[in-house]
C-alpha cells in the first residue's frame, strides 16, 4: 500500500514552496483532495491516489522532476549568486521544487542543455565518470580546425596545468570552423582548455546532448521543460 502522507508536506513538495506558505494555502481553503476541500494541515492523504486541486487545478504528484533547460548566455549553473542571474530562477513556477539543483555546469558564457533535478541519486549517476555519460557540444572555433586534432582529441589531450583529457570525439564540419565535441567528463572550462591545447580558441561554446537526450529544439534560450520519465531511461544511451 502506498505510504501516506501530510497535506502540507504535499503541498510544499509539489508546489515548491515552505511549509508555513503549504499551511497558509490550506487553511485559506485552496487545497481539495479528492474534491472534497482540506483545511487542516495534518490531513493525510496519499500522493499516489489521491486527487489533489488547488483551486480546481490538479497538483501532478511526481516523486522527483527533471528539467531540461536551454541556459542563456550571462546565466549561471548555481542555485543561488548575489550578482549573476543563476539558472534557478528561469525555472517557471509549475516546475518549481523545493531542493532543485543543476546537475553539471556549463560557463557563463557557454549556452545550451542545463539538466536540473531534485533527484540527488540520479545526478549523481549521470555526473559520475563511471556512468561513461556523453556530452555532446557545438563549438564555434577562432581558427579552422586541422585534421589531427581528430586523433588528438581521441588519444586524450593534456590540457593546461598537465590534466590528461579522456579520450574524446571531435567532428569537423565543412565549414572548419565550426565542430562537434563528445565528452565524457566534464572538467573545468575543459573544450575551451582542449581548444587551446591544440593552438585555437572557442568563440562561442553550446551543448546540445546529454547520453540520449537531445536539447528540444523548440526551446529557446532561457526557455525550459520537463524531461518526462519514457525520456529518462535515455540519460544512459549514448
Ligand atoms: N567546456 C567548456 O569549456 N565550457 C563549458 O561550459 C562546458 C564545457
Amino acid at each position: 500500500m502506498p505510504s501516506l502522507m501530510r497535506t502540507d508536506k504535499f503541498v510544499s513538495e509539489q508546489l515548491g514552496i515552505s511549509r508555513t506558505d503549504a499551511k497558509k494555502l490550506i487553511s485559506s481553503g485552496s487545497i481539495a483532495v479528492n474534491g472534497t476541500c482540506v483545511t487542516r494541515p495534518e490531513h493525510k492523504l496519499s500522493p499516489e491516489d489521491d486527487i489533489v486541486t488547488r483551486g480546481g487545478n490538479r497538483i501532478v504528484y511526481r516523486e522527483h522532476i527533471y528539467i531540461m533547460l536551454n541556459k542563456p548566455q550571462g546565466v549561471i549553473c548555481a542555485t543561488r549568486d548575489g550578482l549573476s542571474r543563476t539558472v534557478l530562477e528561469l525555472i517557471p513556477p509549475e516546475l518549481r521544487r523545493n531542493g532543485l539543483f543543476p546537475a553539471g555546469r556549463l560557463d557563463k558564457d557557454t549556452e545550451g542543455f542545463v539538466f536540473i533535478t531534485d533527484d540527488g541519486d540520479t545526478a549523481h549517476r549521470m555526473l559520475s565518470p563511471k556512468s561513461h555519460v556523453s556530452k555532446l557540444y557545438y563549438a564555434e572555433l577562432e581558427k579552422e580546425a586541422e585534421d589531427d586534432y581528430i586523433a588528438a582529441f581521441e588519444n586524450g589531450l593534456v590540457i593546461d596545468g598537465g590534466e590528461k583529457c579522456l579520450p574524446a570525439k571531435i567532428e569537423i564540419c565543412p565549414d572548419r570552423h565550426f565542430v562537434y565535441i563528445t565528452l565524457f567528463e566534464g572538467k573545468y572550462h575543459q573544450i575551451k582548455r582542449m581548444a587551446q591545447a591544440v593552438g585555437n580558441n572557442v568563440i562561442y561554446l553550446k551543448r546540445i546532448k546529454i547520453g540520449g537526450i537531445t536539447l528540444d529544439e523548440r526551446l529557446k534560450p532561457g526557455e525550459c521543460r520537463e524531461i518526462m520519465h519514457k525520456e529518462l531511461a535515455e540519460l544512459y544511451t549514448l
